[in-house]
Order: C-alpha cells, then structure tokens, then sequence
C-alpha cells in the first residue's frame, strides 16, 4: 500500500510573508474554506502574536474551517505561544508551530544563545505548548546549515517534551536534494522517538530546488510537506502545493506515496489565491499557468490530437480546469446569479451580491458571453473589495487628442463620501492622482500591469499594480471592462491594504518628523 504524505498548506502564513500581500480577514477565511474543499491535511492560519489583524484572522479561520486542522506559529517563546494558543482553540483539530533556529550563523548571530541554551528554550517551549494542546510541531529553523549531531538532539529533546511533529526547514533554499534526503535519512536512524512522530519538510525556492528537495526527502521517508498555492512565500517563495501533489499523483510508478488532496479543487484554489493576493501566475507555471496544458508547435498539436499521451501527463480536468462555459446572460437576474456564484464556490454577502449583480449586468450589456471566468473575477474582485476602507462609488475620466486627461471619483468610507478631481499624463494616471487626492495615502507606484481575463477584445481587464507607501511594498488587483476602472479598482485596493497594514499611520508620523525637521532646518 503507498504510503501517505500529509500536505501542509501554509499560504496564509508563509506565503503571506511575501512581499506586498497582506490578506484581510474575511480573504484568509475565503482562502482557508478552498483549502479545505482541496483537501490538505493542515492549515497554518498565520503568526497571532505578529499583529491584531493575524490574530484575528487566524481566530477566524479556526472557527471557519470544518475538515483540516488548523495550526497557528509561535517563536520558542511562552508569550507567543500563549497567543498562538488562544487564536487556534476554536479549531476542531489545533496546532500549535513552535519554532527555533538550530544553525551557528542564527544561535551564534541572531539569537547570541549557546546550543545549551537553544535546547533548553525548546524543551520549554514544546512543552508549554503542549499543556494547551496535544498537537505540537516544533521547527529546527534554518536546519539544512545545521550541524546534523546537533539537529538530532534538539528534534530528540523535542519529541520527549511532546512535540508530535518535527519539521526540517530549509529556510534559506541552500540544500541540494541528494544532500536533503541524505540529512532527511539521519533524522530518521539518529532521533530517539522518531518512528511516532510525523517528520515534516519545510523548503524555500532561493535556488529553484524547493520542490525537488520536497520530493526528495519524501522519498528518504518525510511523511509531511510543507508548501503554499502559486509557491508564494518569503523571498522566492516556498515548494508549490500544485506541483507537489501532481507529482506525487502523476509518478506513482516511480515513489509509492500518495497525498489525500482533492486535484480537481487545484485550478480554482490557484486562481482565488493569485486574485486575492493580488501575485499573478506566470503563464508559464507547472501544473497552474495559462501554457501548462497548451501546444503551440504543429508536431505536439498533431500528436495529441492522435494520442493524447503523446505529449500530455497530466489532463487538464485532473486540476478542475475546465474550458469556460457560457452560463449567464443579460437577461439573468439575481437569484440565478447568486446561484451560479455559489455553485462556484462563491457566498456573498447582501451587498457583495448586490454590487456584483450591478457589475454582471453592465458586463451582459457590453460583452456578448459571459464566462465562468467573467463571473469568477467579478465575484473575486467583491470578495478581496468586501472588507475594504475605502469603496470606489464612481468614476469617471476623460481624455483625447491634444486634451489633458483628467478623471473625478468619489469613494466612501464608513458612510462618509470623499470626492477629488485631478489631471495626469494619461487617463489612469489621472485617476491614480484624484484617488491619492481623495484617501491623502501619497505612493509611489512601482509596477502596473494588466491582463485579458478571457479572449477578444470585449474582454474584461485584469490590472495588477504595485505601490510603495513609506518603503513598504503594497499589491492591489482590480477588474473590469474598463481598463481605466479596473486601475482605479487595483489602486484603491492597494491604497487600502496600506492603511489595513497601518502604513497611512507611518505616513503621518513621518511627514510630521520630515516637518518638524524642515522648521527646525
Ligand atoms: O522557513 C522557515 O524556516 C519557516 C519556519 C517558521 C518553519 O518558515
Ligand atoms: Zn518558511
């Protein structure tokens, strides 16, 4: 029988450390309720004591999510794990993560401990940890530059103290995958206690060997994997979820293991975290992006069309991408659309549905078919919008030949309306400018980009930009039609991921220093 390797998704918590994603509630609780139709067997909902907003949102999904468990981090620190523990109690199945660094550059340098010290720091920990809750993993933190006789006193002591998982992270992406599994193979003949315990691999992507090292120790008998949707995650990411599980579905004859994941939940569960992260998937990305099942060259065309093992592994229904279908037209009213949504996987509130029905008929009067995929961003879009600050109530922008461009909006917040006009260099420049006008947040953008969402040229616009307010990196997303709208939609929703992550508190602060400096000057 193959043996099963449990998936730890850890998009809500590692893959939201990469930079500029900053999830609300209600988007992580979104996020947690596909991972749980997907099928992973642990959740990690955030870092509670990192900030309220984590603790909140890691309370909520606890709540939320019915099937997988759900694990909040800590530091090897009893305050954090007292703060882990009383965001993750709600869950039917908690986890606490603790987690300490093993290697000399971190003890030595970052922690100035003795590797005396570290190993008391994690009996303590683990074992705190454990009078709140029988599921404990504990973390060697950047384990691969570890000393491997070290490494297997702490995940001995670890054990003993009663941690049920230990993790071998290669935090910084340095191991190679002969040499992971070869460390992978220690741990398992050197740990006292390690045939009870559920050993866990946590691989970064600083050298694109994420997902290769991931397979390699499962196959030198890892029994978890740690990994996140799109591979996001801090620096270049972490292994990808999709891969790992196509992999492990597509080369059984190679390794006998199997993961319980449902695949036909991967395409959806892809495209949710991409548009409410706001990170796009390149076209090119294994088993997720738009090429993966596409054959440009005449010989693979003519091949698949005789035989589609020709050049085919995978099929595209495994992931549950199915070619979009016409579903709705502008004579479909609400409840059929709230049908619809919800059949996709997508529950609205009242006004959500609301504002969305108004979207789906401007779109039905422009656009001749309405695809799932129309729907799905529409829904998305009210989805990553629904929490939001600011709302964008209306816009409006003009421009031609010779004329300055200019655009007005007006946006509301807490029932209160902010209206601001501006001129720009071009219509979504102007619109940008009259937006940083009305929320007085002042960015820089860094990138803009934008996307078809489905073929021809009524399609709608997909606009992904990034901003810098006060040094840090903030994505926003926006959709429709109207490419103009869609960039207004993208910068408000980073405008307010900004003030969601206090930066608009930074700016006040820091004006008021720059201020004071420039009187006293
Ligand atoms: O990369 C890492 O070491 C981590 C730990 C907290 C597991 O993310
Ligand atoms: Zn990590």
């Amino acid at each position: 029988m193959a043996r099963r390797v449990f998936i730890f998704d850890t998009t809500l918590r590692d893959g939201e450390q990469a930079p500029g994603i900053s999830l609300n509630v209600r988007e992580k609780v979104e996020i947690a309720e596909q991972l749980a139709r997907l099928q992973v067997d642990v959740i990690e909902a955030g870092f509670p004591v990192s900030s309220p907003g984590d603790f909140e949102a890691v309370k909520a999904v606890a709540k939320a999510v019915k099937g997988p468990a759900v694990c909040a981090l800590a530091r090897a620190e009893r305050n954090d794990i007292d703060w882990a523990w009383e965001a993750v109690m709600y869950a039917e199945r908690p986890v606490i993560h603790t987690f300490l660094s093993t290697s000399e550059y971190h003890m030595k340098y970052q922690l100035k401990k003795t590797p005396e010290q570290i190993l008391e720091m994690v009996r303590d920990a683990v074992a705190y940890a454990k009078k709140y809750v029988e599921n404990v993993e504990f973390s060697a933190m950047d384990a691969t530059r570890s000393d491997p006789e070290f490494l297997y006193r702490v995940y001995t002591e670890a054990i003993k103290a009663g941690a049920t998982v230990i993790n071998v992270p290669d935090t910084v992406g340095y191991a190679l995958p002969d040499e992971f599994a070869e460390l992978i193979r220690g741990i398992m003949n050197n740990v006292v206690g390690i045939e009870d315990v559920v050993v866990s691999v946590h691989c970064h992507d600083d050298l694109g060997l994420a997902v290769a090292n991931s397979i390699a120790a499962c196959k030198a008998g890892a029994t978890q994997v740690e990994c996140t949707i799109n591979a996001l995650g801090e620096r270049a990411g972490n292994a990808s979820l999709e891969e790992i599980v196509m992999i492990l579905n597509t080369r059984r004859d190679n390794m006998d293991l199997e993961c319980g994941v449902n695949t036909r939940e991967i395409y959806q569960t892809s495209r949710l975290v991409s548009m409410l992260t706001g990170y796009p998937v390149p076209p090119n990305k294994a088993v997720v992006g738009d090429n993966a099942f596409a054959h440009e060259s005449g010989i693979h065309q003519d091949g698949v069309l005789k035989h589609r093992m020709t050049y085919e592994i995978m099929r595209p229904e495994d992931i549950g991408r199915v070619e979009s279908e016409i579903y709705l037209g502008k004579h479909s009213g609400r409840h059929a659309l709230k049908t619809k949504l919800e059949e996709m996987g997508f529950y609205l509130d009242d006004k959500g549905l609301e504002r969305a029905f108004i979207r789906f008929k401007e779109l039905a009067s422009k656009k001749k078919e309405i695809t799932v995929k129309d729907l799905e961003a529409i829904a998305l879009d009210e989805i990553r919008t629904m929490e939001e600050l600011f709302q964008l109530e209306y816009m409006q922008s003009s421009s031609g030949t010779g004329a300055i461009p200019i655009a007005a909006v007006r946006l509301s917040r807490e029932g209160k309306s902010y209206e601001a006009t501006a001129t720009g260099d071009g219509q979504v420049d102007a619109v940008c400018k009259a937006i940083q006008k009305a929320t007085k947040v002042k960015a820089k953008l860094v990138s803009y980009q934008v996307q078809a969402i489905t073929k021809g040229l009524d399609a709608m616009g997909d606009v992904t930009i990034k901003l810098d307010i006060e040094g840090h990196e903030v994505v926003g997303r926006g959709v429709s039609p109207d490419i103009i709208e869609a960039s207004a939609r993208a910068y408000l929703n980073a405008i307010n991921r900004g003030i969601q992550k206090g930066l608009l508190e930074k700016q006040k602060l820091a004006q008021k220093a720059r201020g004071g400096k420039a009187q006293k000057g």
